[in-house]
């Protein structure tokens, strides 16, 4: 198959085990009859008892990215894979999903708040005021050049403003190397607080700007705040800076200055904001990169890179299906997301009829599990079981309600799982992407969807059916590209 030859390893220790894994991944993939379906491994991943995987003792800063003039391309990794410690994976899948359904409730809180008609202001302690909200599940790190010095930042399509920690810190978390620290950077520049970027900030933040004072800097500052759902936030004041993407460099680009972090951002120096308002990196980038992304999320149990690209360019693509695209929902309440149309879905090849097909449905780099509409979710798993029947069933957890007990099972062939976007765009999701492991023995694995609360709630296009897509954010013309691709960089 010429899917192998794409997949670059990135790590010599990986690579062994990598190849075992491809070979299980791909030369088994198979359409049996009518009904489509594909084999998954089920104990060749990373966090399988049965295999011996030793984290890699660091993934920062090693690689900034290549690129040509008008496009450049960022590695992007599993922030899991760069803790450098043993990690207990069964207590970490799980805590995933808690996390995750935190970030979903605070979303749809800040959702209906947005479509609400009253025009009151909203109190600050009963909405999450960004939808960078529970920042822990956001998985995937890059590196960049911020003023001469390597800073690795989570990658978040759901909030818009770029920070990191910064010196003097007034209270910072633990960070894999130093803070950035303007007083020794040429080309730091204050933002001042009667700049249009400082009022701005509130269709990007949630919070207005604010005129300085606090933590010994001046009191022309601008001053930022950004809250997250679960109790995180930064605050400190906004800077300008020259940023360098791959070979791109950006001069005075508009960030956060961090002289207040709480959060459990995995040894990151802080987050990349690629929203749709202002002072989104997408949006300050638009001369260089004419407002075009895009990313290729790569699976945890590969181990695997993914990529971060900026341009248009479409040769970086390492795609192996043709880009199919759908246009981006204009809703004017949902502003600051990306939203699709979902209009079909189907289950090894069966067509699923809803009537709630046809709504908008986000997609988002932070959310892990998708979530659809309850009818929508119902047809799915009832279509589902009957493909994937015969298997022992286990208790449902958490959010996940469709659950086997597969321990005994060396390799299963599973459904394949297709959704429609409008102008028939097509995720078909990876293999990788269907069933989420609770236990890491497979004892409790799940179809990794889940069930919207009501029927009217916004569904999400979580990242874990987003593996291994190349999926292309073209925000000039309003359009979104999936395709399939084997992540690597
Ligand atoms: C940043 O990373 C690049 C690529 O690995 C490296 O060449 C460079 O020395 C690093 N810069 C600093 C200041 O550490
Ligand atoms: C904004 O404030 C700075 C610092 O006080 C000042 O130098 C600048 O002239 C002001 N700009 C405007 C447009 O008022
Ligand atoms: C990648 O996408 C482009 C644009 O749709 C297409 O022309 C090309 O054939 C695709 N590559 C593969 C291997 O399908
Ligand atoms: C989604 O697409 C369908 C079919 O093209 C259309 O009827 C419907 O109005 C669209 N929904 C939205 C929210 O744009
Ligand atoms: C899962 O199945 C195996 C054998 O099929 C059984 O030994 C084990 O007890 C089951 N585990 C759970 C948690 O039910």
């Amino acid at each position: 198959m010429s899917k192998k030859a794409t997949f670059l390893p990135m790590n010599l220790s990986l690579a062994p085990f990598l190849l075992v894994l491809l070979y299980h991944l791909l030369s088994c993939v198979a359409v049996h009859g009518v009904q489509e379906k594909k084999i998954l491994s089920l104990h060749n991943n990373i966090w399988s008892p049965r295999k011996s995987y030793e984290a890699p003792s660091s993934c920062f800063s090693h690689n900034l990215g290549k690129g040509r003039e008008s496009s450049t391309t960022l590695k992007m990794k599993h922030r899991e894979l760069c803790s450098g410690k043993t990690i207990d994976w069964g207590k970490k899948l799980r805590r995933a999903l808690t996390l995750d359904n935190l970030r979903v409730q605070s979303l749809q809180l800040r959702i209906k708040a947005m479509s609400s008609t009253t025009t009151e202001s909203i109190s600050e302690a009963q909405i999450p005021l960004t939808s960078g909200m529970t920042l822990q599940t956001l998985n995937y790190i890059v590196t960049v050049d911020l003023g001469g010095r390597n800073m690795t930042l989570i990658v978040d399509t759901g909030s818009d403003l770029t920070w990191v920690q910064c010196q003097p810190c007034k209270s910072c978390y633990n960070q894999e190397g130093p803070l950035y620290d303007p007083s020794v950077s040429s080309s730091y520049k204050t933002v001042f607080c009667n700049s249009s970027t400082c009022q701005d900030l509130v269709a990007a933040t949630g919070n207005s700007g604010l005129c300085g004072g606090d933590n010994g800097v001046d009191k022309t500052t601008c001053d930022y705040v950004v809250s997250y759902g679960d109790g995180s936030y930064t605050r400190g004041n906004l800077g300008s800076e020259s940023i360098q993407l791959g070979d791109t460099k950006v001069e005075s680009f508009v960030f956060g200055c961090g002289r207040s972090n709480k959060g459990l951002f995995g040894g990151a120096s802080g987050l990349m904001g690629l929203g749709r308002s202002s002072v989104s990196l997408v949006s300050q980038t638009l001369k260089n990169f004419n407002g075009v992304f895009s990313y290729c999320l790569p699976s945890l149990e590969d181990g695997a890179s993914g990529s971060l690209s900026f341009g248009e360019d479409s040769s970086v693509y390492k795609n192996t299906t043709s880009v199919s695209y759908t246009p981006l929902v204009q809703n004017p309440q949902l502003s600051s997301f990306y939203v699709l149309n979902l209009t079909g879905a189907s289950i090894g090849g069966v067509d699923l009829e809803s009537s709630s097909f046809g709504g908008g449905i986000l997609i988002d780099s932070g959310t892990v599990i998708t979530r659809l509409p309850p009818s929508i979710y119902k047809a799915v798993k009832t279509e589902f079981l009957k493909q994937f029947s015969g298997f022992p069933s286990a208790p449902s957890y958490s959010i996940l309600d469709t659950c086997f007990n597969l321990t005994s099972y060396e390799d299963v062939s599973i459904p394949t799982i297709k959704m429609i976007f409008q102008g028939n765009a097509e995720l078909e999701v990876d293999v990788t992407g269907v069933f989420y492991f609770v236990k890491p023995d497979a004892s409790l694995v799940c179809l990794a969807l889940a069930s919207l609360s009501y029927e009217n709630d916004v569904g999400i296009l979580g990242n874990y059916q987003q593996k291994n897509q190349r999926v292309i954010y073209d925000t000039k013309q309003e359009k979104l590209g999936i395709a399939g691709e084997n992540c690597s960089f």
